[in-house]
């Protein structure tokens, strides 16, 4: 167990992955790394990094971007609220910080969207401070590594880990320290089919003794999912399609979509049918069903369905229209609009061709 800081240093300086933002002190660079990295692998982390970098190179830059801009280099990550909360906290380097990252651990943590983990992965990072990161990766080997089942979602457990991490942090260096526990996590101590033959600290590791390294770690909820249904309308007249700013405290909250209808239940086109003209007086709609997709987010399912909508002219659209609050835009401009990746992804299949 005392070997354990020495063996997975020694292990990571001969496997560990070399990544941009392991060349660097920069502390922004680190920041944006890691916020990155909440939402993606490493492999698609790297291309988010290198493009927020060029467009942003500096915490002045980001602070001044717009918010368009800054959720079209976000697309398709998800969670733009981490986005929002990134511009809100460059906002605050520039005007409170003199537009310099702060430099401990305390101040470091009361940035926007910046918690306990990523405080001590720039603390430690930039500044080689002694705080020891507590990730996914870090409670499986701990709790492997000790055969620890209390479970890493109650606070008892957070507390434990938090205590068990800082106790084994290298003290000397915990810039290393931290990155080789997340490389053994994310490399080797891995959630399913674990390479144990090729661990450093296997021997003394307490659930490769008995062979329960797939019983840790040990969680005491499950994840239930929220059930949505999303219907979707798309309206096209005159090389114009009808857009949405979507406003509201969700995850999408200051992308763009095409008005939708929620339901409880799934709608038909009967449905939408009904709804519309109810609310719109339109009558004589021609409405087709063109594409159903689910999509599973950590806490909701989406059931999102797309229904294409006719008018029967083009003024009875126009008369509509004004009526809403929505907005058109030239289909030959819809890549330039910020969508949420259910939409991005699909916009292929919704639009006439040629047009995305
Ligand atoms: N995941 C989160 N932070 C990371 C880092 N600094 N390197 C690799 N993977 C990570």
């Amino acid at each position: 167990m005392t070997n354990f800081p020495k063996q997975i240093r020694e292990w990571y300086f001969q496997h560990g992955r070399r990544l941009p933002w392991r060349d660097t002190k920069d502390p922004y660079k680190i920041w944006i790394s890691e916020i990155i990295l909440q939402q993606t692998r490493v492999d698609q982390g790297l291309q988010y990094f290198h493009r927020f970098i060029k467009a942003f190179p500096s915490v002045q830059s980001l602070a001044r971007a717009s918010e368009t801009r800054l959720m079209q280099l976000w697309q398709g990550l998800g969670y733009y609220s981490r986005a929002r909360n990134l511009h809100h906290a460059a906002q605050t380097i520039v005007n409170e910080h003199n537009a310099t990252i702060p430099q401990t651990y305390e101040k470091i943590n009361t940035l926007k969207g910046i918690g306990p983990y990523t405080a001590a992965a720039i603390a430690s990072f930039a500044y080689n401070l002694p705080h020891a990161v507590v990730d996914g990766n870090v409670y499986r080997v701990l709790s492997r590594y000790f055969a620890s089942d209390i479970p890493i979602d109650s606070s008892a457990g957070k507390k434990y880990f938090f205590s068990l991490a800082n106790e084994l942090l290298d003290k000397k260096d915990p810039a290393t320290h931290n990155q080789a526990i997340m490389d053994l996590g994310a490399l080797i101590c891995k959630p399913t089919k674990p390479l144990c033959h090729q661990c450093p600290v296997s021997q003394h590791c307490a659930a490769f003794a008995t062979g329960t390294q797939q019983d840790f770690p040990v969680k005491s909820k499950r994840t239930t999912r929220k059930k949505r249904h999303l219907n979707f309308l798309i309206i096209i007249s005159d090389e114009h399609i009808v857009i949405e700013k979507r406003i509201g405290n969700d995850i999408w909250n200051g992308l763009f979509q095409f008005p939708v209808i929620e339901s409880s239940e799934p709608f038909t086109v009967a449905r939408i049918s009904d709804h519309l003209k109810i609310k719109n007086k339109i009558s004589s709609l021609k409405i087709t069903k063109l594409l159903e997709k689910k999509h599973l987010l950590t806490h909701q399912e989406l059931h999102s369905v797309f229904f294409k909508i006719d008018f029967p002219s083009e003024e009875d659209f126009r008369k509509w229209v004004n009526t809403t609050p929505f907005e058109t835009i030239a289909l030959n401009r819809i890549n330039e609009i910020p969508f949420p990746q259910l939409i991005q992804q699909n916009l292929k299949k919704l639009l006439p061709p040629g047009e995305s």
